[in-house]
């Protein structure tokens, strides 16, 4: 029943999203009918695999996204590409949408972007993790650039809410938005060295970071201990790391978030209500809240700045321009 309601609202959502992105769910209903049942099939099988793909393939949309739109660009492999840039080290699931392709290609050759895999991909993984579902317009072209000194628009771990809400704006973005998206980190890890400074050096005297709850800061540096080289992985969601929920708001709201960025969205009162939001109505039909939520901001990423129409191109290979 609850499944239904969300169907039907997320329905009528799609129904009132702007035409001005010429994206459509039913895109490739004559040109290439199996796009879903493939990629669904492929996330699938490397998920059985390894389920910490799933985070892997949400991260990889957002920084395709927020570079030069939702075009793919963030794959091409070579010298000074997208890729290769400080943010997006630690990106993962570049094979599965490489597999995705190949398949496609010989069913379906030319039709199917890359941008669009890796669209549904995310859209997938999100769904496998235990999330919500939702149908994903379809129809972006692969970008024809990609270059490392583009990411600056990417943000950062270390910034302020102020920068955070900057760097979303640029993007269509808003507060709401914001929250709602960053709850991905409900699945997924980081690195020590993301966060290490809050644990041993974050104050001026060294001390650690006020914020943080005490026996969780303890729990942490025993993760990654100080003279480590900050390479050991920790969720981003200490209760439930592989479980797509609310949790991850309950950690910001009792000072067990993990990245700094995170934290801080509590000390903002605008962000922190949201946050508070969406962390206090988990049970009940009211907790079905950020289920609805997160499509709706995932689909106003996944439309950002998206190439139709002639421009751009549909990649043979994901990693290469054609
Ligand atoms: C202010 C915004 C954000 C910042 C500063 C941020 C930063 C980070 C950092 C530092 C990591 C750890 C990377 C690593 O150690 O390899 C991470 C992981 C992750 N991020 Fe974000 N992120 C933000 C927003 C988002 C958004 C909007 C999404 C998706 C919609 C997202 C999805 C993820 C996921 C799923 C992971 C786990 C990746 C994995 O396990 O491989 N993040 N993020």
């Amino acid at each position: 029943m609850e499944a239904m309601l969300l169907n039907f609202l997320l329905m009528l959502f799609m129904l009132s999203i702007p035409v001005e992105s010429q994206l459509s769910a039913s895109f490739y209903a004559l040109s290439c009918p199996a796009v879903e049942d493939i990629v669904r099939s492929t996330v699938e099988s490397h998920f059985d695999n390894d389920p910490t793909i799933a985070p892997g393939l949400l991260r990889l949309h957002f920084h395709d996204c927020f570079v030069q739109g939702c075009d793919g660009s963030i794959l091409i492999s070579e010298a000074s590409a997208e890729r290769t840039a400080l943010p997006n080290t630690g990106l993962r699931g570049f094979e599965v949408i490489d597999d995705a392709k190949q398949q496609l290609e010989s069913m379906c050759p030319g039709v199917v972007s890359c941008a669009d895999i890796i669209a549904l991909a995310a859209r997938d993984a999100v769904d496998l993790s235990g999330g919500p579902s939702w149908g994903v317009p379809l129809g972006r072209r692969d970008g024809r650039v990609s270059s490392s000194s583009d990411t600056k628009s990417l943000p950062s771990p270390l910034e302020p809410v102020s920068i955070q809400r900057q760097k979303f704006a640029a993007k269509g973005l808003d507060d709401h938005d914001l929250v709602t998206l960053v709850g991905a980190h409900t699945i997924g890890r980081t690195d020590c060295r993301f966060f290490q400074y809050r644990l041993y050096n974050f104050t001026p005297t060294g001390s650690s970071d006020p914020s943080m709850d005490e026996s969780f800061l303890a729990q942490l540096q025993t993760l990654c201990p100080k003279d480590g080289n900050g390479l050991n992985k920790v969720p981003l969601d200490k209760d439930t790391p592989t479980r797509f929920d609310v949790s991850f708001f309950k950690n910001i709201r009792d000072g067990n978030g993990v990245l700094e960025s995170d934290q801080r969205l509590w000390g903002d009162d605008a962000t922190r209500s949201i946050v508070q939001n969406y962390a206090g109505n988990f049970r009940g039909l009211l907790g079905l809240r950020f289920n609805f939520e997160f499509p709706k901001a995932m689909i106003k990423m996944s439309t950002i700045e998206v190439k139709t129409g002639s421009n751009g191109e549909i990649r043979r290979v994901c990693s290469k321009f054609n």
